[in-house]
């Protein structure tokens, strides 16, 4: 049986997911690298170990599925965001690509609001954000004058591998999306901001729909590993796209609510652009001419991770976890706000932390781990409270992944704060399967990307929620959200204080 590969470019490793026609993940194989913090605040990385990774992973799976090289008939990608790779006029890396964590760029954040004022949020969409791809352009220019001299082509990072695999330049409008470079109801790069900034359009890939081909296979690559069909690769989509697509979110009424190191409330909104004031991300989709909103928790896991090092470090997940279902829901008036390196949605803040609220002498350890997990919850039901307010949402369903689908308290949980009943995949494979989804549209295998989701995608049962736990919650979430306001009081009159 013919089969795709999704290929998930992460921050932390590279990831294969081999599928076949019938959806079933055959095989799939990673390969870890590392990131570079030069300076505190910097994120970088070297495109080379991109390269190098997926290397090990084409033959790790040519190791492990005998028919790999005969069978494989399309490639797509799923990419990390906003990262910034620079080429010179010989396609030779320039220096370290800048990462979408990389928060070196509050300056040029401000020189962008500045030059633009309103047309950014008109044009763009979105805020002047550190993580953005155009903040990062602006500091090389201001501070690597004699990289930026010899710059020919930049890009995001799958579309460095996608380019190393083809030998062609290109984006899809997910990714252009995450630039602050690109028109997104045009669909197109916007001259005005490229021009404001001297980024001369012919730098920037052509941009494409995700499914769509930009070649096949180099030549070289094919006779290298021995594939035998020739391999057509499709342009693919930013992270976020794809684990949105590979979750089956593919219409107004399923939202999606991940739990990773950071956390992501996620809409579809077809073609409709509600006016969320920047207080959303918005971006193209992965489906062509559709939009995506979503808001990010900057620590969802890793306000958890964090609390497990230094309150119970001898614990695994597990324990730690296990007795929270013996705690009433509200954590007996404990909350907890987990802004503990700044947050993003809805309060645009790199200067606000985290807090415990109402601490008692009855309050034990799995009082404090269930209020951390109500108050990673409690923000990400900021964005879904954004999502109504703005735009008259209402969810059907939520798909719940990563962190938060792997605990059935933290479901229920899900279920009676989000008060919509959620479900899980059966199956989790990540924004790689988004990405095998694409090169398997792209591949003719379906005709739309809902019938690929019909064989692709299975969820598990549903979690419904419960009506007096819903209530709680309610009253908990107001005070969750009159926290942020008056700590972000006390941070700003401490600071006058130091
Ligand atoms: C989204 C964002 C992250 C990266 C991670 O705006 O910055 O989710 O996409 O790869």
């Amino acid at each position: 049986m013919a089969y795709v590969l999704g290929i998930d470019l992460g921050t932390s490793s590279l990831k294969g997911l081999l599928v076949d026609q019938a959806g079933q993940v055959v095989a799939q194989a990673s390969a870890d690298y590392g990131l570079i913090h030069e300076k505190p605040g910097y994120s970088e990385q070297d495109p080379q170990e991109w390269l190098n990774a997926c290397d090990k992973v084409f033959n790790a799976l040519r190791k492990d599925v005998s028919d790999f090289t005969k069978e494989l008939e399309g490639i797509s990608f799923s990419g990390q965001m906003h990262s910034l790779v620079l080429l010179d006029e010989n396609s030779h890396v320039l220096r370290p690509a800048i990462l979408w964590n990389d928060t070196r760029t509050t300056a040029q954040c401000r020189r962008i609001e500045e030059v633009l004022g309103d047309k950014l949020l008109g044009i763009t969409r979105n805020l002047a954000l550190e993580g953005f791809t155009l903040p990062k352009i602006l500091w090389v220019q201001e501070h690597e004058p004699d990289i930026w001299r010899d710059v020919r082509q930049l890009m995001m990072p799958k579309d460095y591998l996608g380019y190393y695999l083809t030998g062609n330049y290109f984006t899809d409008f997910s990714d252009a999306a995450g630039t602050l470079l690109l028109d997104i109801e045009k669909g197109d790069w916007s001259v005005e901001i490229a021009e404001a900034f001297d980024i001369p359009l012919a730098y920037l890939p052509g941009v494409v729909a995700s499914s769509d081909c930009i070649g096949t296979l180099r030549k070289d690559i094919a006779n290298q590993y021995g594939f035998e069909k020739t391999v057509t690769v499709f342009a693919g989509g930013a992270d976020n796209a794809c684990a949105a697509v590979g979750a089956g979110i593919l219409s107004h009424d399923i939202g999606m609510a991940s739990i990773g190191t950071s956390g992501v409330f996620l809409s579809y909104e077809g073609q409709e652009t509600p006016d969320y004031q920047g207080k959303l991300h918005f971006f193209n989709h992965a489906l062509a001419g559709d939009y995506y909103s979503m808001g990010v928790t900057l620590a969802a896991g890793h306000s958890l991770n964090w609390f497990r090092d230094t309150f119970a470090k001898e614990m695994s997940f597990n324990d730690l976890l296990a007795p929270i279902s013996e705690i009433a829901p509200g954590s007996d008036g404990l909350l907890f706000t987990p802004y503990i390196v700044g947050e993003r949605t809805p309060h645009v803040d790199s200067q606000i932390r985290g807090s415990f609220i109402g601490i008692d002498t009855n309050h034990t350890l799995a009082h404090f781990t269930r209020a951390v997990l109500e108050g990673i919850t409690f923000s990400l039901k900021d964005s879904q409270q954004l999502m109504t307010d703005v735009a008259g949402k209402s969810f059907k369903r939520i798909v719940s992944v990563g962190g938060g689908a792997k605990n059935k308290d933290w479901l229920q949980m899900q279920a009676d704060i989000f008060n919509v009943e959620i479900v899980s995949l059966t199956a989790e494979q990540g924004p790689g399967l988004g990405a095998a989804m694409l090169a398997a549209l792209g591949s003719g295998w379906f005709k739309t990307i809902q019938e690929c989701a019909d064989t692709f995608v299975a969820y598990t049962d549903v979690v419904f929620p419960v009506d007096e736990n819903v209530s709680i919650y309610q009253q908990a979430y107001d005070q969750f959200r009159s926290i942020y306001p008056n700590v972000k009081r006390i941070t700003a009159s401490a600071k006058i204080a130091k």
